[in-house]
């Protein structure tokens, strides 16, 4: 027999020995596994808060870049504990869940029981080792009064164009939760440079191999973005809502079809172990367990009678870019009636979800700018095709939607662009009527772009063309939104640099939305 090499002899004897524990049919857990080094090193997370509970998350690897991750190909048991204090005075729940080979030796824990609207910590141990504790709050009890929440909008966070000061900020602000609307992970290859508003650029960190496909590939992408101890902080600082973009599998991809033209049932393949990586390492819940390449990531949450929170998938049921996914221009596939962004069955959930809200805000959390920008220098309008303006017919419908059925406070949250926007929307904004149906706010990213600047040329332009774009701004950062039952507040924070550790966060801009009233406002 081969002992696995993190494994010592004396676990592998408990194991086989009376202590095993039974996982499923006939095969023994290591019921006590002593490991050759730390196999927390990816950290722990929260995420999908209810009224009584969230997701914990945490991954058994001990060597967690090697294939293999340092473990037995065999379950493990992992112990949890959810206390009311970070003392751990008081354990309100506890439990052992099974690190299985099949998952990356991850876990996923559906806690259960908790009281609404408070703070929770949770950790976990394994052997003889045990993780530091996260925090997770739960949401109010459905439909009570909520007099104010506090969230974090972030996303695209390109290991190797910058370092994680964004997260470090963010987990000091003590949020309720986070939401990530993607780009978690980018999939290209290592480059020693990348093209930046400032020229070309050296990355400050490197991507471990090259562009990553296989299974194995994208477990080693998280590995090596997890292993960052700014991210592990923003973590375990509060619960995450996550959903996927586009370099969770490839740049821009939709539906089956990536931006190669790879045949889509090859293509299916690299998203099946996209997405399996995916719902690894990411805090979802067993409702997101993917089937084959397909996820089911779009949900609901509510915070109270203040917050009901869309979480769309903006990818996985839309159709191809129309006029081949150029930049900054238009044609007749723009108009397709047939086109989708989020698919019939998306679509229809989420009417149904907005007409039936009683709740103070509606939000639209998903990935794509709903803004029609023209992009373009001169009279003839261009558009960012992989964004909702490529898609003019389900974004009027959307819209035309909010506005037949009267449905106010509807915010829409946004990343992908790499840049801050606030701006409102209307049904076609070259020829607005009248009061704006909605607001957006556009959330920049973590690392992605690197250092970027104040505002580029392209930014000034866009405000100078665009008069229902209120704000842009071209820093990395994340957002924060503070919501009363009065008023929407977005918080833009920025930093004056993520190409060296240690970048200074300051506050660029506050807008605010009041009830009732969907112009966009600075604060
Ligand atoms: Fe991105």
């Amino acid at each position: 027999m081969t002992l696995p090499s993190s494994v010592s002899r004396r676990g592998l004897m408990l194991a086989l020995g009376a202590g095993g524990v039974a996982i499923g049919s006939g095969r023994q857990a290591l019921a006590d596994p002593v490991f050759a080094e730390y196999p927390f090193q990816l950290g722990i997370a929260a995420g999908d808060p209810t009224p009584d509970g969230f997701v914990i998350w945490t991954r058994l690897a001990p060597r967690p870049l090697e294939i293999g991750h340092g473990m037995p190909s065999a379950p493990v048991p992992v112990k949890w504990e959810v206390a009311t204090s970070r003392a751990f005075s008081t354990i309100v729940r506890s439990g052992e869940a099974v690190a299985r080979p099949e998952l990356a030796h991850t876990v996923h824990v559906e806690v259960e029981g908790l009281e609404p609207g408070r703070e929770y910590f949770y950790r976990f141990s394994a052997g003889r080792e045990r993780t530091p504790s996260g925090r997770a709050v739960t949401a109010p009890a459905a439909g009570a009064a909520v007099g104010q929440a506090r969230f974090g909008v972030l996303g695209c966070q390109a290991y190797e164009q910058g370092f994680y000061t964004a997260h470090r900020k963010v987990a000091d602000e003590s949020l309720d939760f986070i939401y990530c609307y993607g780009d978690y992970i980018y999939e290209g290859r290592g480059n020693r440079t990348y093209t930046g508003s400032g020229g070309t650029m050296e990355n400050p960190r490197q991507h471990l191999g090259g562009e990553v496909y296989s299974l194995d590939d994208y477990r080693r992408r998280y590995a090596q973005y997890k292993l960052d101890a700014d991210l592990q902080a923003s973590h375990a600082s509060t619960a995450w809502f996550c959903t996927w973009d586009d370099h969770e599998i490839d740049n821009n991809w939709v539906a089956a079809l990536d931006q190669d033209g790879t045949p889509p049932e090859v293509f299916m393949l690299r998203q099946q172990a996209a997405a399996q990586a995916f719902y690894e390492h990411m805090p979802l819940r067993r409702s997101a367990f993917p089937r084959g390449s397909a996820m089911q990531l779009y949900r609901h949450a509510a915070w109270g009678d203040l917050l009901d929170l869309n979480f769309l998938d903006t990818r996985q049921h839309r159709s191809d870019q129309p006029c081949g996914d150029s930049w900054a221009a238009t044609c007749d596939g723009v108009s397709d009636p047939a086109a989708q962004v989020l698919g019939e069955a998306q679509e229809a959930w989420l009417y149904r979800n907005l007409e039936r809200s009683q709740a103070r805000w509606k939000v639209l959390a998903q990935q794509i700018m709903v803004m029609d920008l023209d992009r373009k220098e001169g009279p003839e309008p261009g558009y960012n095709l992989d964004t909702w303006a490529g898609y003019r017919i389900p974004r009027q419908r959307l819209l035309n939607r909010l506005r037949d059925r009267r449905i106010g406070n509807t915010i829409v949250l946004t990343g992908d662009e790499h840049q801050n926007y606030a701006g409102e929307l209307h049904l076609d904004s070259r020829n607005p009527e009248g009061a704006p149906v909605a607001s957006e706010f556009v959330a920049t990213s973590i690392s992605s772009s690197g250092d970027g600047q104040d505002q580029r040329a392209d930014g000034r332009r866009y405000l100078a063309d665009n008069p229902f774009l209120k704000f842009n701004n071209a820093q990395r950062g994340y957002v924060v939104c503070d919501v009363t039952p009065e008023r929407w507040q977005t918080e833009f924070k920025v930093l004056d640099k993520v190409s060296e550790k240690g970048g200074t966060l300051s506050t660029r801009a506050t807008f605010a939305v009041a009830s009732g009233d969907a112009r966009v406002v600075a604060a």
